[in-house]
């Protein structure tokens, strides 16, 4: 119990990186859930910051106007329960997230260093003091370079195009992979200590399990770690 509750000070971070729709959104969720953490989603951010954009009606190219617009506006992030929310100006802009036009423009929005910055130091603010897990594209290789928990989740274009479609939304990936890998700036690499899991012919299930059980060889507190085959939800 007491090196438990040392443990858990600790503040961990497990960082579950990869491209569009490759399934690391559902296995960060399932595996935060599992271990008791809080799920953050990365991507939220870059998404709500190009939704609050949109609604200036600001584009992608206007580093300057968007940098002074950004540095007024109040970005928080709060964690409710075991998932973090973000609120921009005090609106919740979880409904428009994934909207078309936001689908269409994040990528161009977040290459922007300012940008960057920004969603960086609110991802340091959420982790303080919780233990986490956050996907993304950089998080093991640029925003939490000190984590060993680092994945970083995979799947062929053809399956990744196939899911996305099957969640209904029109989304063009292949050119948020090229617009993402090309970048300047955290760009998506694979960070070279992440574990590879490529996600095409398996479920979500035996990926998570394979992840909780690579956490345990890693030294994540047994405690914390629990493989079953039994979904609670
Ligand atoms: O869910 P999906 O994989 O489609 O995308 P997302 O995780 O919501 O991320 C949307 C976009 O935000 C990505 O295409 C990236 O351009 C950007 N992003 C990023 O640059 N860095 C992150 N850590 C997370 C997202």
């Amino acid at each position: 119990m007491g090196s438990h509750a040392f443990h858990r000070r600790l503040d961990r971070v497990i960082a579950i990186d990869g491209p569009a729709a490759s399934g690391k959104s559902s296995v960060a969720r399932e595996l935060a859930r599992r271990l008791g953490f809080v799920y953050v989603n990365s991507g939220g951010f870059y998404r709500a910051i190009t939704w609050y954009l949109l609604q200036k009606e600001m584009r992608p190219e206007e580093n300057d106007l968007i940098s002074a617009a950004l540095d007024s506006a109040a970005l928080t992030c709060t964690v409710q329960g075991s998932e973090s929310r973000i609120l921009v100006d005090d609106l919740d802009p979880a409904d428009h997230l994934r909207d078309d036009r936001v689908n269409e423009t994040v990528s161009r929005v977040s290459r922007l260093p300012r940008v960057r910055q920004i969603v960086s130091q609110k991802l340091h603010d959420c982790a303080d003091g919780h233990d986490v897990v956050i996907e993304g594209r950089d998080i093991g290789s640029v925003v939490f370079p000190d984590t060993p928990y680092k994945f970083y989740i995979d799947a062929s274009p053809e399956v990744r195009l196939k899911r996305r479609a099957a969640q209904g939304e029109r989304d063009e990936i292949a050119i948020r992979d090229r617009d993402d890998v090309s970048r300047a700036v955290s760009p998506l690499v694979t960070a070279k200590d992440a574990h590879v899991i490529d996600t095409s012919h398996v479920t979500i299930e035996q990926v998570v399990n394979e992840i909780l059980m690579q956490l345990e060889q890693m030294g994540l507190p047994s405690s914390d770690v629990h493989i079953t085959n039994a979904r609670a939800r």
